[in-house]
């Protein structure tokens, strides 16, 4: 019993980074475009951006059930080198399709909101702020609901602020928008 409880930890020890980067793909994508529902791909955000998350995410800050037993031995310099290995990953669509109603509809409540204020001209990110263009719909949709409902543990506050007000279907119609980019 002793012994093989010695060999698990040695071996959890001895994961090397490519291993660790191949347990994310299984949910975020093997090329870190996400085909599984509510999941984020992680592809093309920027560095600091998912460094951020993960440490949010590993100190419990953002609780994240399903990531639990993988986040828990990352050292910050594993962080370091996974956020630059997502970040260099093309981002392209892998999940649901735009609506083009929805886009059009979405388009205008953004001009609105000023989401390129933060997230860039192209809604590609910068910093801590994320990608959107060719995320996921589902996981914007639901990410977005969470933050009005105030359900995104630890999230900055500027979001919270943005999308107050906004009833289900004008968020819908904004996460189509913002993927179709
Ligand atoms: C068992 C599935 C699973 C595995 C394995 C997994 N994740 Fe996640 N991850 C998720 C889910 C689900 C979410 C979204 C949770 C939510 O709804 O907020 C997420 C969110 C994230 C986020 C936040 C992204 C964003 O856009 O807000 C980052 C960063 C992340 N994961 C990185 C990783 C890394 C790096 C690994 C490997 C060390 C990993 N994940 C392994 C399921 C997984
Ligand atoms: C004042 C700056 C600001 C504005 C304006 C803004 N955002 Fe954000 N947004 C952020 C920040 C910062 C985050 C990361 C928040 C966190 O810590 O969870 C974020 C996160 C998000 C996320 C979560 C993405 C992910 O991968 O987890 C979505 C979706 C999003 N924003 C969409 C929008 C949309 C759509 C608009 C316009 C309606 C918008 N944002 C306007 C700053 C902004």
């Amino acid at each position: 019993m002793l012994a093989a409880l010695f060999l698990w930890a040695l071996s959890a020890q001895a994961q090397t980074l490519n291993q660790r980067i191949e347990q994310c793909g299984a949910c975020h994508g093997a090329d870190g475009n996400s085909v599984m529902e509510k999941i984020p791909s992680l592809a093309g955000q920027p560095e600091f951006f998912v460094l951020n998350q993960l440490i949010l995410i590993r100190e419990g800050v953002r609780p994240i059930e399903a990531m639990q037993d993988v986040v828990k031995g990352l050292k910050d310099e594993d962080i370091v080198a996974i956020a630059a290995h997502f970040n260099k990953l093309v981002a392209r669509p892998a999940g649901d399709k735009p609506d083009p109603a929805m886009v059009e509809r979405g388009s205008l409540l953004s001009t609105k909101l000023r989401c390129t204020s933060c997230h860039g001209p192209a809604l590609t990110g910068d910093q801590q702020m994320p990608r959107l263009a060719k995320q996921r719909i589902d996981y914007m949709a639901a990410a977005l609901k969470d933050y009005r409902d105030n359900k995104r543990k630890g999230a900055d506050t500027a979001m919270t602020a943005v999308i107050y007000g906004l009833n289900d279907a004008d968020i819908d119609a904004i996460a189509h928008y913002a993927a179709s980019r």
